[in-house]
C-alpha cells in the first residue's frame, strides 16, 4: 500500500458521508479504486471477513429496495452484521421518539448508521448527535450521495472515463435527489450536462448555480430529441409521485419521457442508458435486452461502492 493511499484511508476513517459536496476528484478516484477491489473479492470468493464483529444500523424512514438491501449485503459480505429498521412504524419512532434520540439509541448498539429520511438535512442533524459515522441514504429532495458515487462508478467502468462526456439527466430534476447529487459530482469532471425535463420539474436553481461555479457547461431542454443523438449517457429518472401535493399535475406529466426501442434506435451505439430505479414506466421492458441498458449493472455497482464506503469509514482496509 503506498503512502498516498494510506493518507486517503486515514482521511476516511470515522467520516460521515452526508453530501457529495465533501468530495474532490482525488476522493472519488480513491473510492472507485476501492470499489474495484471489492468487486474482485465478490467475483472471486464472494465474501471477506474485513468487518467481522462490526455492526451496521440500517435506519429507513422512507421505502427502499436497492439502497437498503445493498448496504445490508455489503455489510454481510464483509463479515459484519446488521440491525435492519426498515419499518419505523414498528419501532419507537411510532411512539413519537425524535430522530436525535433514535440515533443515540442505535449508536449505543452499532458502529455505523445508514439513514434514509424524508426531510432535507436529516442526515446532517443525525451526525450532530452521533460520534460514529452517519451515511446519508437519501434525505428528502436533498441528496443521495452514495447513489451518486455508484452512478459515477458506473459511468467510469462502463465507458472507461468520465472526462469528455455529454450527459443528459432526464425526468424529475426538481424532486429527484439522485440527480442533484450526480450533477454536483459530475461538475468535478470535464463534462457537458444537459437537463431534460418538463418546465415544472426543472433542476433547482441552487444546483445549477453550484455547478456553474465549476465552469461546467449546462443546457436545459424540454424535448429529449434535442440531445438524444449526441449524448454518451442518458440518465432517466422517475417522476417522484410521493413529493407531489397536486396529483392532477403528477398524472399530466408522469409519462413525459418514455424510453422505448424506437428511442434507443436513434441514440449513439456507444452510449449507456442509466436509471437509479425503481422505474415506473420511464423505460419500457423491451429495452432491457439492449446491451446499452446499464441500469441493472448500475445497481450491482452499488454493492461494491457501499462495501468500499463501509470498509473506509470503519477504518478497515
Ligand atoms: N436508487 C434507489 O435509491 O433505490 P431505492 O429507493 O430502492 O433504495
Amino acid at each position: 500500500m503506498n503512502q498516498r493511499n494510506e493518507g486517503q484511508r486515514a482521511l476516511w476513517r470515522g467520516k460521515d458521508i452526508l453530501s457529495v459536496k465533501q468530495f474532490d476528484r482525488q476522493d472519488l478516484e480513491f473510492v472507485m479504486g476501492v470499489a474495484r477491489q471489492m468487486r474482485e473479492v465478490v467475483e472471486r470468493v464472494g465474501t471477506w471477513e474485513l468487518l467481522r464483529g462490526r455492526v451496521l444500523a440500517n435506519l429507513f424512514y422512507e421505502p427502499s429496495t436497492r439502497t437498503s438491501s445493498s448496504f445490508m449485503a455489503a455489510m454481510q459480505r464483509l463479515g459484519g452484521t446488521v440491525i435492519p429498521i426498515s419499518s419505523v412504524q414498528y419501532s419507537s419512532v411510532s411512539k413519537g421518539e425524535s430522530l436525535p434520540d433514535t440515533i443515540r439509541t442505535l449508536e449505543a448498539y452499532s458502529d455505523v448508521i445508514v439513514l434514509r429520511h424524508p426531510e432535507v438535512g436529516a442526515a446532517a442533524l443525525a451526525a450532530k448527535y452521533a460520534s460514529n459515522p452517519i451515511i446519508n441514504a437519501g434525505d428528502g429532495v436533498g441528496e443521495h450521495p452514495t447513489q451518486a458515487l455508484l452512478d459515477l462508478t458506473t459511468i467510469s467502468e462502463e465507458l472507461g472515463q468520465v472526462d469528455g462526456l455529454k450527459i443528459a439527466l432526464v425526468g424529475d430534476l426538481k424532486y429527484g435527489r439522485t440527480v442533484h447529487s450526480l450533477a454536483r459530482l459530475l461538475s468535478l469532471y470535464n463534462v457537458e450536462l444537459h437537463y431534460v425535463s418538463p418546465t415544472s420539474l426543472k433542476m433547482p436553481q441552487s444546483v445549477v448555480e453550484e455547478v456553474a461555479k465549476t465552469g461546467t457547461p449546462q443546457h436545459e431542454h424540454e424535448d429529449l430529441e434535442a440531445v438524444l443523438e449526441q449524448v454518451n449517457v442518458l440518465y432517466v429518472t422517475r417522476v417522484q409521485k410521493e413529493r407531489f401535493d397536486d396529483m392532477a399535475l403528477y398524472e399530466r406529466i408522469q409519462g413525459s419521457y418514455v424510453i422505448t426501442p424506437q428511442t434507443m434506435a436513434r441514440a449513439r451505439q456507444d452510449m449507456i442508458l442509466m436509471h437509479p430505479l425503481p422505474r415506473v414506466g420511464e423505460i419500457s421492458m423491451e429495452v432491457d435486452a439492449d446491451p446499452r441498458a446499464a441500469y441493472f449493472r448500475q445497481m450491482r455497482y452499488g454493492l461494491f461502492v457501499r462495501m468500499a464506503l463501509l470498509s473506509l469509514v470503519l477504518g478497515r482496509q
